[in-house]
């Protein structure tokens, strides 16, 4: 694994919306591997590599916008309010911290209240910038931030914030870094708001038309305490889609996933996420429908400030995806 790379993946600024930062730590990054690269007006990042005449389209999609809040209201103390960008628990915001696009850090807090017993709902809580009042508060209504979750690796175990879906991304990265001449065209979409609408991806394929979509995206493990019965779990190999709140993965990306592993060697393991679901929801809905399916990277704690991955899972999702392209 190339820490030092997965560090600027996920310590750079990039909620939903707001993709210009890690758009461009990206681009600098793929510019040497691709015969195209362009972005397309909802902001994804497309990277080519030509095949040969006759060829199929095949369409990699990791999204590289990731959860966030937005400054809703500042009151004359100077304490900001926030509502969510994308799927925020508020059990996984109270003592935290989250930072806007400037570097203003915020802790966050949550009000006083009667039973804390139960769980607070977000507008309950709010961000301390070290302001006085509304005059010297750097937030203004409507700037996004991020939470803070540095990258720490705890022998093959990977925590960050924003691994949701930056793993997608570097595991797309190193595809395209090693990935041989190809009788296909392969496009690299790096897409944008996908934690909100997903409408990078599904516009960015209605571009493209592609033969076949594949999504590389996290997806939640069953092996924690009082988890939801799931059989996936981290450390045991890529997960492969079948079915999830949004899609039933395309029998013919679904098997050709199988069929990698099998080639590559790696352990996988079938995916059934309950809550939850991909671009590749969006991707099989464009022009006359395109078959689509998932890769999935188990992680633990998803849209929390800790998500945790595992080494062997990403360095097995990188080989499943190398052996796949030239199946399909
Ligand atoms: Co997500
Ligand atoms: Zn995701």
């Amino acid at each position: 694994m190339n820490l030092e790379l997965l560090t600027k993946l996920t310590q750079t600024f990039g909620p939903s919306g707001y993709e210009e930062e890690i758009r461009e730590v990206l681009r600098a990054e793929v510019v040497a591997f691709a015969d195209e690269v362009r972005v397309d007006p909802l902001g994804s990042l497309v990277v080519r590599r030509r095949g040969k005449e006759g060829g199929k389209k095949i369409l990699l999609a990791a999204h590289m916008d990731e959860i966030g809040l937005m400054a809703t209201y500042v009151d004359e103390k100077g304490f900001v309010r926030f509502t969510s960008i994308g799927g925020v628990r508020p059990t996984n915001c109270v003592g935290g911290r989250a930072r806007f696009a400037d570097g203003t850090l915020g802790a966050i807090a949550v009000e006083w209240r009667e039973d804390a017993t139960t769980t607070p709902a977000l507008e309950h809580l709010y961000l301390d910038v070290g302001a006085t009042g509304r005059e010297d508060c750097p937030v203004k209504v409507g700037d996004p931030a991020v939470f803070v979750g540095p990258l720490e690796a705890r022998g093959r175990r990977l925590i960050s914030k924003a691994l949701d879906d930056r793993i997608g991304c570097y595991v797309l990265l190193e595809v395209l870094r090693q990935l041989p001449e190809t009788p296909h065209d392969i496009y690299f979409v790096f897409s944008t708001q996908e934690e909100i609408t997903l409408a990078g991806a599904r516009t960015t394929a209605f571009r493209i038309d592609p033969d076949m979509a594949i999504a590389v995206d996290v997806t939640v493990t069953g092996d924690t305490p009082k988890s939801l019965p799931m059989d996936v779990a981290l450390g045991k190999g890529p997960a492969i889609k079948v079915k999830d709140r949004g899609m039933i993965a395309h029998p013919l990306v679904r098997d050709l996933l199988v069929a990698a592993a099998e080639k590559a060697a790696s352990p996988y393991q079938m995916e059934i996420l309950l809550y939850g679901s991909t671009d590749a929801s969006a991707m099989q809905l464009v022009r006359a429908g395109v078959p689509s399916g998932c890769l999935s990277v188990p992680s633990r704690f998803v849209h929390s400030p800790s998500e945790m991955v595992d080494g062997d899972d990403v360095e097995n999702s990188v080989r499943v995806l190398l052996a796949a392209l030239p199946l399909a």
